[in-house]
């Protein structure tokens, strides 16, 4: 099967950092040593209250860190122009509630706001590729696909949160959303809650090239070490992907 690229969410790095006002951990140090260790990819979200993630780390990571680089934004104009300053590899547009303690949902692309299709084209013109974070839903994804985006991510959060018991008819709507994007054309990618219970799924599925992974990964680093962590996504992530 194809390649599935880890991309290390490191905002909750910078969360730890930020209790004690200092400069440790050191959110931009977490993404080298996520590099070295196996992840393909770095993901921060730059959000408007800039609760975890700072200005100065997204510099610094783009700067100092050599590997793609995912940033997670709202379609704001204050956001798309630090995207067009920065050209990271790719942006993945999320909505973005002041008082959710994570994004709580998809992007509705059956309703986007006015200022949705100008950002995906600004990125798009600066060279970013564009991913919006939607529902496992094909009406969605193929509304992303009419948007002008390159990707999508699909949200795993119900599937992942869910019972082991109960899991079946979630995973049963992600691979519909990702065979929707296949069939439009879109690369797939996939995050949200995965740890190392559900990550296997998501791996088998031949569609998803990347998921994307913060929460439970830094969390169990804290008892594995964040080396330890990224070989244990990666090799249960190769794993599923062969096939065993
Ligand atoms: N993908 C998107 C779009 C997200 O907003 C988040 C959370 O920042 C993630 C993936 C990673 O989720 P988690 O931190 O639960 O692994």
């Amino acid at each position: 099967m194809n390649a599935l690229d880890l991309s290390v969410n490191v905002d909750h790095v910078a969360t730890l950092r930020n209790a004690r006002g200092g400069g440790f951990p050191c959110p931009v140090e977490a993404a080298r040593v996520s590099i070295a260790s196996g992840a393909q990819g770095i993901t921060v979200h730059l959000r408007e209250d800039r609760r975890h993630i700072r200005d100065r780390d997204v510099e610094r990571i783009r700067a100092e860190v050599d590997a793609p680089l995912n940033f997670e934004m709202a379609a704001t104009e204050e956001i798309v122009a630090i995207a067009e300053r920065l050209r990271p590899r790719a942006c993945c547009i999320v909505p973005e509630k002041r008082a959710e303690l994570t994004t709580e949902g998809g992007l509705d692309l059956l309703h986007p706001s006015a200022f949705l299709p100008a950002a995906i084209a600004r990125l798009r013109a600066a060279g970013v590729r564009v991913s919006i974070f939607v529902e496992a839903d094909p009406r969605q994804v193929e509304a992303a696909a009419r948007l002008g985006a390159n990707c999508i991510e699909l949200h795993t959060g119900p599937y992942a949160d869910a019972p082991a018991e109960a899991r079946g008819p979630h995973l049963a709507r992600l691979r519909a959303g990702a065979a929707a994007a296949r069939a439009a054309g879109l690369l797939c990618h996939a995050g949200h809650g995965l740890a190392y219970d559900s990550v296997e799924d998501i791996a088998r599925m031949p569609e998803v090239s990347e998921v994307s992974i913060g929460h439970f990964l830094v969390s169990q680093s804290v008892f594995e070490g964040l080396p330890a962590t990224i070989a244990r996504f990666r090799s249960l992530i190769d794993r599923a992907r062969a096939g065993a």
